[in-house]
């Protein structure tokens, strides 16, 4: 018997949203999930403007709060099985932290929340009622992501010496936040955006990408956050020098005013064997690089087990649902796997039994809020004339 849909709720997401349209895509990828209610604004009125005009049927609530209290008080089954938090920074905290007070399972955009201390307090929350907690950090979706964390795992290329992981764009090199972009405008404000605008809104997808290719957590940073754009408040230009769990050292780096550059979001692992290269632009290959061998790319859904090189690529990943190589997996598609991995907790908390949520499929709570404690650190560090400054 075929199982029932997920029923999935949008928090944010009306008047000419951003990145609820590659959610809502990746909701419905597989048919097994589908958004059945929203609250897409803030204003009430035009929150249920928005939901009436949305371009399939919906339930559409003046407010998450409403959303958050109706939905709680069906019997699971009916009600909303978890919400997607898509709204601004300053506004992930009080809907996330209120669904898992709800017993709703969230995955929520990132940065995780606005302060340390929100992030405390939802880890604390997450841990109590036992409740999956997705942070969307887009790039982990890509099948090339898991088989970089499965190479570098496996020893392939020795110890970590050397990470350079960078996420670079050119959007918002002049002020954009004046030409009526209303993702900028917020972007660059530290009300709505936080305490970083771009080691926040990129850096974090730098550094989880880093943590996630790797396994190593950063144990001390030192930091350069710089403004070039004249009158912001908040950076656009993020270079943090990291130290390794293991002894290695790295680079996380991310900028908003490198013209020409449009998502260029790159890992780059060098071990004492070997290297791996990864670009999000060109997210179908990796680049493998042994001392003396030619260098190897390898393309997703064309790599053999026992291919006399890799070694027993395991079988849960060569199986990963995927369509034949060639016919190139994108951005849409890493978004969809977060969610189908996101659905297999789901569905498992639904049946009372025990579930993963673990960071291996996709960034959990804990993730999220290690990525503030980064730009948290990067913060004071940079502040303080570029210091060393421990993680927390
Ligand atoms: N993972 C990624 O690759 C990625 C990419 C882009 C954005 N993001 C993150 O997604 C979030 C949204 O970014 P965006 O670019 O889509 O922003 P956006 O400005 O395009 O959309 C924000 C939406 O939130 C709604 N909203 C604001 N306050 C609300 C409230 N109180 N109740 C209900 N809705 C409310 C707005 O009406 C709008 O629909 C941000 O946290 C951003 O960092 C992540």
């Amino acid at each position: 018997m075929s199982q029932r849909p997920l029923n999935v709720g949008l928090i944010g997401g009306g008047g000419g949203a951003f990145i609820v349209q590659p959610h809502q895509k990746a909701i419905h990828f597989d048919g097994t999930r589908r958004v059945t209610c929203a609250a897409l604004h803030p204003d009430p009125k035009a929150a249920l403007k928005e939901a009436e005009n949305w371009p399939y049927p919906l339930k559409g609530y003046p407010s998450y709060d409403e959303l958050i209290q109706d939905q709680a008080k069906k019997p699971k089954g009916e009600r909303v099985d978890y919400v997607v938090v898509v709204t601004p920074n300053h506004v992930h905290f009080d809907p996330a932290y209120k669904c898992v007070m709800a017993g709703i399972p969230v995955f929520c955009e990132k940065p995780l929340t606005l302060t340390l201390e929100e992030s405390d307090k939802l880890v604390a929350a997450v841990k109590e009622k036992k409740v999956p907690f997705g942070v969307a950090h887009t790039y982990l979706g890509h099948w090339t992501s898991w088989f970089s964390r499965y190479i570098v795992r496996s020893g392939l290329l020795g110890d970590v010496r050397w990470v350079d992981s960078c996420y670079i764009q050119g959007w918002l090199a002049a002020r954009t936040e004046d030409t009526g972009s209303m993702q900028a405008e917020w972007r660059v404000d530290p009300k709505r955006a936080g305490i970083s605008c771009c080691g926040g809104d990129i850096g974090t997808h730098a550094l989880m990408q880093l943590r996630f290719v790797t396994g190593l957590e950063v144990t001390e940073l030192a930091a350069h956050l710089e403004t070039f754009v004249k009158g912001r408040m908040l950076d656009d230009h993020f270079t943090v020098y990291v130290k390794l769990a293991n002894g290695g050292r790295g680079l996380v780096r991310a900028s908003q005013i490198c013209i020409g550059h449009k998502n260029d979001l790159s890992i780059e692992v060098n071990g004492t064997k070997g290297s791996l290269i990864w670009r999000q632009e060109e997210p179908e290959k990796v680049v493998i690089l042994l001392p003396g061998q030619p260098d190897r790319v390898y393309w997703r859904a064309a790599v053999a087990k026992n291919d006399g090189f890799l070694g027993d690529v395991p079988d849960w990943l060569l199986a990963e649902p995927t369509i034949p190589s060639g016919h190139p997996e994108a951005f849409h598609d890493a978004y969809a796997r977060l969610h189908r991995s996101f659905e297999a907790d789901v569905r498992a908390y639904n049946d009372g039994k025990p579930f993963a949520c673990d960071g291996s499929k996709y960034a959990n709570v804990t993730d999220g809020r290690i990525g503030i404690a980064f730009v948290t650190a990067a913060v004071e560090s940079s502040k303080r004339g570029n210091v060393w400054v421990p993680m927390k």
